[in-house]
C-alpha cells in the first residue's frame, strides 16, 4: 500500500475511505513505519541490543514485527509477558526492568523463561535470594533529568553512591549483578543526559571494579510532537556512541526504547461530533478524548499535531474529547480553521503512551486499532 502517514494521512477522500471501511474513531498503526524507525535507531546506535519497552504500546502486530527484525523486549508486568509468549517470542530475548517486583512478578517471568531483572533497592536484592542460581541483575541507577518530558529518576534508581551497598547486598545473597542501568527520562530533548550517565557508569564500573558486563542505557530517545516529522536520530546519537566508544571494552550495551519506535508508527482519525461557541472561542467536540487514545495528553505530557482538511482563516479553538468530564481537552487554543460537524481530524506521532493508557470511562469503547503492513500477513 502507498506510504500511509505521508500518502494517505493527508488527502481526504482516502482518510474518508478508510473511515468508512474501519469507523470513526481509530487508530492506524503501521508496521512499516515501526520497522522503519527499528532500522533507523539500530544504524544510530550500531552494536546496541535493542530491547522494545512493550509498555508503550502493548499489541501483537508490534511485538512480531520487531521480533522478525531481531528485536528484544523490554517486560515489566505478567500482562505483557503473556503477549510475548502469544506471538512466541524466545525468553531468552527478555528482560523484566520494572525495579519493583511482587514475588509472582518474578515466578511469572522465571516460568516464562526471563532471567534478567532490574533492581534498585535493598528490599528488591532481598526477593532474589530464593533464585539466586537463576537470576542476573541490573542494578538501576538513577541521574536527575532536567531535559525530558517524563522525569523517571526520582521514582526509581538507587544513587550513584548507593551502589557499593546494593553491590556487597546482592554479593552477599550468592546473587550475580551482571550489570547496571539507567533510565534518562521519556523524550530526552538533549543526548547530553544520556552522556553524562553513560560517563558516570563507566566510572562506577572502573571505581568498583565489579565484572559488569552490561549496560543498559534505556529509553529516552526523542520524537517530533511539534511537527509530526522524523528526527535526525543520528545526529542526536552521536555523542552518545562516543560516549559508548569509550566504555571498558568488554562491556556490552543495550537499549530500552519506547517511543522513538513506536510514536510516528500510529495516527488516529477522529471525527468533529458537535461544536459551540464557548466565549469567543469554538469549541469542537471529537468522537475520542484523553480518556482514549489522547490519554498521553496527560499521563505523558504530549501534543500530538492535529491535522485537518480545511482550509481558511484560523482562529484559536478547543479540541476536546467526548467524555461529561471538564479535563478532557485534546487543545485548549489551537490555531484551526472554521471546522463542521462530520469533519475529520486526523492525529500524528499517536504510537506512544496513547492506546496503552486509554480507558472506557462514560462505557465509551476504546477505539479501533487497524493495523497495516504486518509482515507475513498480507
Ligand atoms: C524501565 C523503562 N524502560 C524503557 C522505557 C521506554 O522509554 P521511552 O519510551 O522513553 O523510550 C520506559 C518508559 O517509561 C521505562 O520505564
Amino acid at each position: 500500500m502507498a506510504n500511509l502517514f505521508s500518502d494517505v494521512l493527508f488527502d481526504e477522500s482516502k482518510t474518508r475511505a478508510l473511515v468508512e471501511q474501519y469507523g470513526s474513531p481509530m487508530l492506524l498503526l503501521d508496521c512499516e513505519k515501526l520497522a522503519d524507525q527499528y532500522r533507523q535507531l539500530s544504524a544510530a546506535l550500531p552494536g546496541v541490543g535493542l530491547f522494545y519497552a512493550v509498555k508503550a504500546f502493548p499489541h501483537a502486530a508490534i511485538v512480531n514485527t520487531l521480533d522478525r527484525l531481531g528485536a528484544g523486549f523490554d517486560i515489566a508486568s505478567t500482562g505483557e509477558i503473556n503477549l510475548l509468549r502469544k506471538q512466541k517470542v524466545n525468553p531468552r530475548k527478555t528482560i523484566h526492568t520494572h525495579p519493583i517486583k511482587k514475588d509472582k512478578d518474578i515466578r511469572d517471568a522465571l516460568r516464562f523463561g526471563c532471567s534478567t531483572f532490574v533492581v534498585d533497592n535493598l528490599a528488591e536484592i532481598a526477593k532474589f535470594r530464593k533464585y539466586a542460581h537463576r537470576v542476573g541483575l541490573l542494578l538501576r541507577v538513577a541521574f536527575r533529568s532536567p531535559d525530558c518530558s517524563v522525569d523517571l529518576s526520582k521514582k526509581f534508581g538507587c544513587s550513584p553512591e548507593e551502589v557499593p551497598a546494593m553491590l556487597k547486598a546482592a554479593n552477599e545473597l550468592g546473587l550475580h549483578v551482571k550489570g547496571l542501568s539507567f533510565h534518562v527520562g521519556s523524550q530526552s530533548t538533549s543526548p547530553g543526559t544520556h552522556v553524562a550517565a553513560i560517563e558516570a557508569c563507566s566510572r562506577l564500573i572502573e571505581e568498583y571494579e565489579v565484572p559488569i558486563r552490561i549496560l543498559d542505557i534505556g529509553g529516552g530517545f526523542p520524537v517530533d510532537y511539534d511537527h509530526g516529522g522524523d528526527i535526525d536520530i543520528q545526529t542526536f546519537c552521536a555523542p552518545i556512541r562516543a560516549a559508548l566508544a569509550r566504555l571498558p571494552e568488554h562491556v556490552e550495551v543495550i537499549a530500552e526504547p519506547g517511543r522513538y519506535l513506536i510514536a510516528p508508527a500510529a495516527a488516529s482519525i477522529t471525527t468533529v461530533v458537535g461544536k459551540a461557541m464557548r466565549g469567543d472561542q469554538p469549541w469542537y467536540y471529537l468522537d475520542d478524548g484523553v480518556y482514549g487514545m489522547f490519554s498521553g495528553r496527560i499521563y505523558d505530557h504530549a501534543r500530538y499535531p492535529l491535522h485537518v482538511f480545511r482550509t481558511g482563516p484560523t482562529s484559536p479553538s478547543a479540541v476536546v474529547g467526548p467524555t461529561c468530564d471538564s479535563i478532557d481537552v485534546i487543545e485548549e487554543a489551537l490555531e484551526l480553521p472554521e471546522l463542521e460537524v462530520g469533519d475529520l481530524v486526523v492525529g500524528r506521532m499517536m504510537g506512544a503512551y496513547t492506546a496503552a493508557t486509554a480507558s472506557t470511562f462514560n462505557s465509551l469503547p476504546i477505539p479501533r486499532i487497524v493495523v497495516f503492513n504486518e509482515p507475513g500477513r498480507d
